[in-house]
């Protein structure tokens, strides 16, 4: 396998050159970005703001935060604004790193080993154990029976005899809700005993943004009471701009203070700050998203579940992970070649390549995928339809 095989979705330029076409000629199923963006707000005012390039963005990024502070309802200081939620993941890995162990749940976005291998953490993996070798039918029973297994995994591990009360408390939770890659969410109320249980948890709610009601399951407003909580969200994938980068932790004081004297001081620039302030305003897009996720997500869902030898898992984020019968490889290539890229998991250990993963994009866009995947499922010579065995 290539060095250059993406470990994220995205990677256009891999994609292009796989494909012999233009990186803009692709429509990107393998990032899990809003197809409405980025909101006409946002182009404006990246365009009013270009002049302040030639000063240094403020390091405080007050605007952007105060804005932030607004919407939460938490205090500024409260608040660190990052170069995209993966550079804060850098600073809270950092932090994790320090203490005994940090527990994972696998199989997980993979910048997470990444960062926590930067700082030499050791890492405690807990996997979710998602079926590999059934066919396509049993993977959807067992999807049915085991709803909310990310929870069930959780709860098992703390139930289970070999946990540790008092290792855990000297120890470090990283977790991701929604959970990417499965698209699983866990309710606060289900999260918050953990915060009692570890020196330390970090939570990525990189997703959260793609909920209407995020009340019930964010921990956003239980950090002034939990001193040892770290919420990470990101703005880049709501507003679409990944090329940009935005994103804001939201934890105590003294930890995002130690952050910003570990890191670069003008990690935000200026063009950056100005979209989030932009985007956070844009009530009219955040209801259009709404509304978009709220057709599409079913019609894409569902339009997966009919095609034989593909199963999606429940998803309450923008994407699906879909289970294969046969290795995705092929049928990555193959839609490659009619400019679709769709998110291959061998970056996944846990999943190797029987399993995919797709954003929502229009409704238009997923009917696209939808009749090239069927294209593909049925056409003998890749061979990628495999009997049902149940
Ligand atoms: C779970 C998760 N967290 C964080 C990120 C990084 O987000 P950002 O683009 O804001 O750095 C990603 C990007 O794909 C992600 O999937």
């Amino acid at each position: 396998m290539s060095i250059f095989r993406p470990q994220h979705g995205g990677n256009l330029s891999w994609a292009a050159a796989q494909a012999g076409c233009l990186p803009t000629e692709i429509l990107d199923f393998s990032a899990s970005i809003n197809p409405l963006g980025p909101p006409q707000s946002v182009l404006k005012a990246i365009r009013q703001h270009l002049d302040e390039i030639s000063s240094y963005p403020d390091p405080a990024s007050t605007i952007l935060r105060q804005a932030l502070s607004q919407l939460h309802q938490v205090p500024m200081d409260w608040i660190l604004v990052g170069n995209g939620a993966a550079e804060l993941l850098t600073w809270a890995c950092r932090s994790l790193s320090e203490l005994k162990q940090v527990h994972l749940v696998t199989p997980a976005f993979s910048d997470y080993g990444r960062a926590l291998r930067a700082f030499g953490a050791k890492i405690l993996t807990h996997n979710l154990n998602l079926p590999i070798d059934l066919p396509s039918r049993s993977v959807a029973l067992w999807a049915d029976l085991s709803e909310d297994f990310l929870l069930r995994s959780l709860a098992a591990f703390l139930s289970d005899p070999s946990f540790d009360a008092q290792e855990a408390s000297a120890s470090g939770l990283l977790l991701n809700n929604p959970h990417n890659p499965t698209g699983q969410i866990a309710t606060k109320a289900d999260l918050l005993p953990l915060l009692d249980c570890f020196s330390q948890v970090v939570v990525d709610e990189a997703f959260m943004e793609f909920l209407p009601q995020e009340d019930a399951y964010s921990l956003v407003g239980e950090i002034e009471a939990h001193p040892n909580l770290v919420v990470l969200r990101s703005l880049t994938k709501f507003y679409s701009i990944p090329g940009l980068r935005l994103g804001y932790a939201i934890a105590h004081p003294d930890r995002l203070a130690q952050w910003q004297q570990w890191r670069d001081p003008w990690s935000v620039n200026v063009l950056a700050m100005q979209a989030g302030v932009a985007g956070l305003q844009d009530i009219a897009f955040q209801g259009a998203t709404y509304d978009w996720l709220a057709a599409a997500k079913p019609q894409l869902q569902a339009g997966l579940a009919a095609l034989s030898g593909l199963t999606p898992l429940p998803s309450a984020a923008n994407f699906f992970l879909v289970h294969c019968d046969a290795s995705v490889l092929a049928l990555q290539k193959a839609l490659l070649q009619q400019r679709l890229l769709i998110r291959d998991c061998m970056s996944f250990a846990e999943l190797g390549d029987r399993y995919f993963r797709v954003a929502v994009r229009t409704e238009a866009e997923n009917v696209r995928l939808l009749q090239a995947l069927a294209d593909k499922l049925s056409d003998p010579l890749l061979s990628l339809s495999r009997p049902n065995l149940t």
